[in-house]
């Protein structure tokens, strides 16, 4: 038999870093999906096929059988394939869990639509349609939640405890998430027609949180900057209950005003941000950790993406819409 699966990826409309300290954030997931497809093998083996994994400009074709040493099939340092093959090993062992059937071998082939390192939720998508189509494929059919804290466990363990349980939430469930410390709820809203910039970087999430530790450390009045954060969050969630997309614009650009303030923005960033807004986007901001990476913008139009596109820092630019639906089976 062949299962394939498929979950989002997610921007932040709101809160990031600030939920590092306790704040509310709302990470919203985006029609962009990874695809998982998985044929349980005779054998105990595992064999992960992954066309078109970008990870720092690198295409990552791996074609190998981890169990016997198997090598990618262009030179790409080993490390990054480490990193992330690393992931589809931990999912494949909770989906042996799940179904009770800790010899199970898989063929594993990855598809994803979703830039690695672009701070788009891209290896949690991956494990979440992962453990979802290799759990399936052992014939146990898991909830979305199950899944979700299944891939949360993945996370926690490939990043050494550096996880937080946003992007697994949000790639399970779909749709827009309100995530406080370990809660996280989905929230109603509106279609949300975002448009991403990508700046083909990817930068260290550990140390732009470490980065701004430090900023509050040295400036006690820069947790004002992260309280009104929290703030602008709560007031978003009102305009999301509202279905009032002119007023999340503006908070959007508030909120990417004050990331620049934590320390966490940067010229790409920037530039891309002001070409959504000169282009007509109700808002524009940063999304994930920053330093570079993506932005996010909210443009029913198609000037936001054309401006974009005309941009040189950015590296690729597209439509995601909000996603309703969460992993699914193909
Ligand atoms: C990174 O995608 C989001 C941060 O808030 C870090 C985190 O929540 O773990 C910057």
């Amino acid at each position: 038999m062949t299962t394939t699966s498929s979950a989002p990826g997610k921007v932040y409309l709101f809160g990031e870093h600030a939920v590092v300290y306790g704040e509310p954030a709302v990470p919203c997931a985006i029609e962009r999906r990874a695809h998982v497809t998985v044929s349980e093998r005779e054998d105990s083996r595992l064999r992960v096929c992954s066309g078109d994994l970008s990870i720092d400009g690198f295409t990552v074709e791996y074609s190998g059988d981890r169990d016997a040493g198997g090598t990618p099939d262009v030179d790409v340092p080993a490390p990054i394939v480490d990193a992330a093959m690393g992931y589809v090993d931990a999912a494949v062992e909770q989906a042996r869990a799940a179904a009770d059937a800790p010899t199970a071998g898989f063929d594993v082939t990855i598809d994803s639509e979703i830039p690695l390192g672009a701070g788009l939720g891209s290896s949690a998508a991956v494990v979440v349609a992962g453990i979802d189509a290799a759990t399936r494929e052992l014939g146990v059919e898991l909830d979305a939640r199950e899944v979700a804290d299944r891939a949360y466990q993945v996370e926690h363990t490939v990043q050494d405890g550096e996880a937080s349980r946003a992007d697994t939430f949000c790639s399970a469930m779909g749709g827009v998430v309100r995530v406080s410390g370990d809660d996280c709820t989905t929230l109603d809203a509106p279609a949300l027609p975002f448009v991403i910039g990508y700046d083909g970087t990817s930068h260290d999430t550990g140390e732009l949180v470490a980065g701004v530790r430090a900023l509050r450390e040295e400036f006690g009045f820069v947790a004002d900057t992260v309280t009104a954060i929290g703030d602008l969050v709560r007031r978003g969630e009102a305009a999301l209950a509202d279905g009032d997309v002119a007023t999340l614009g503006r908070l959007m650009d508030i909120n990417h005003g004050l990331l620049s303030g934590l320390g966490v923005s940067g010229r790409t960033l920037d530039a891309m941000v002001w070409a959504a807004r000169d282009g007509g986007a109700d808002g524009a901001k940063l999304t994930g950790a920053g330093g570079g990476g993506s932005i996010v913008a909210l443009d029913a139009g198609s000037g936001a993406e054309t401006a974009l596109s005309l941009t040189p820092d950015c590296e690729a630019a597209f439509r995601a819409d909000l996603a309703r639906e969460g992993v699914r089976v193909e």
